[in-house]
């Protein structure tokens, strides 16, 4: 990091290059921030090179969450150069009349949606809270304080899941509940049949992560592991294959909508929105590289980084990233000197 003062001076014309960081396994575990991710933003803050938070985390709006990373990495962050695993579902707001949302802490996920402005929100603690023999083996009252209570005949329209599920067992009771109802009314069942014949309400996850890095010594299970064990669960019940909806890395729809976020910043940051490459620094192969080096459609290049600081560990498939680094402050160097 000695050699940022001396590599790169504030450059006049805004540089043709900026960055794009995941965020657990580059600059967090969990709420631990990692050795050179302060330094490494300060340094990019004072030379003026954007770039944007990009992960396949959530649970919070973006405003909490941002405010959030600010305190504990220490660097002023903008929403507006933030982008989490749920930010495109603001799109469906107007589509769905009333959404079943899936994960997160509590009930906050209820409330991330409808700041997004979805009208009707149900989480999976309403069910139970309203019914707790919907799920036996919850812990009696676990929902007192975030449930409410529903009138009954509700239908879900569809069923979204905005972050890690903290209670699989319910969560998928309360899940396949609804696939397996008529017409997403929740305590009516059609059989395996109809449902085999006439489909399922619309599910949509925000993340594939099967693994993500926090500050254990080895990978822990992400959404990318409840959606698994929700298709097995379905498979079993049905004989069917569970029709799904993901966005998040490594699809091309979260890395196009990643890149217009990142161009309005810039033009909002230098009134110039010119960025020929975006460096992708992320520590899992299979969202972060896989999706970086998969997005050819868009306006920047974009040029992979995977570090050895989460998921990946050396000796395993590294997607084909461009560049493979110790952690989050080698990657930037060797991307400036690579610019320079
Ligand atoms: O739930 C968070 C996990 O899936 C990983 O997030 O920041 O590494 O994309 P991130
Ligand atoms: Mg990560």
């Amino acid at each position: 990091l000695r050699r940022f003062k001396t590599t790169v001076n504030t450059p006049k014309a805004p540089p043709a290059f900026a960055f794009a960081f995941d965020i657990d396994g580059v600059l967090l575990h969990g709420s631990t921030p990692l050795p050179g991710a302060k330094k490494t933003l300060d340094y990019l803050n004072h030379n003026k090179i954007e770039y944007l938070l990009l992960t396949n985390g959530g649970g919070l709006s973006e405003a909490h969450r941002v405010q959030e990373l600010s305190r504990l990495l220490d660097v002023p962050l903008s929403t507006q150069q933030f982008v989490q695993s749920h930010t495109p579902f603001q799109r469906h707001a107007s589509s769905i009349p009333r959404v079943l949302v899936v994960g997160g802490k509590k009930d906050n996920c209820r409330h991330v949606a409808s700041g997004y402005g979805f009208k009707d929100v149900i989480i999976p603690a309403d069910v139970i809270h309203t019914h707790p023999a919907a799920s036996p083996f919850s812990e009696a009252g676990a929902y007192e304080n975030i449930g409410r209570t529903l009138k009954g005949g509700e239908k879900v329209d569809a069923i979204m899941v905005y972050n890690d599920p903290r209670d699989w067992g319910s969560d998928l009771q309360v899940v396949v509940d609804v696939l397996l109802s008529k017409d997403g009314e929740i305590g009516t069942r059609r059989s395996t049949k109809e449902v085999l014949e006439q489909g399922h309400v619309p599910i949509y996850f925000s993340n594939p992560d099967l693994w993500w890095a926090n500050e254990y010594s080895l990978p822990r299970l992400g959404q990318g592991g409840f959606r698994a064990a929700l298709e097995g669960v379905w498979r079993a019940v049905t004989g069917g294959e569970l029709k799904a909806e993901t966005i998040g890395k490594p699809h091309t729809e979260t890395y196009r909508y990643a890149e217009e976020v990142l161009m309005r910043w810039r033009k909002e940051r230098t009134g110039d929105a010119e960025i020929k490459r975006v460096y992708m620094v992320g520590d899992n192969p299979a969202s972060d590289i896989r999706g970086a080096n998969g997005f050819t459609q868009g306006k920047a290049e974009w040029v992979s980084c995977l570090l050895r600081t989460g998921v990946f560990r050396d000796g395993e498939d590294d997607a084909g990233a461009h560049h493979i680094a110790d952690n989050v402050a080698n990657a930037v160097m060797w991307a400036v000197e690579r610019e320079k």
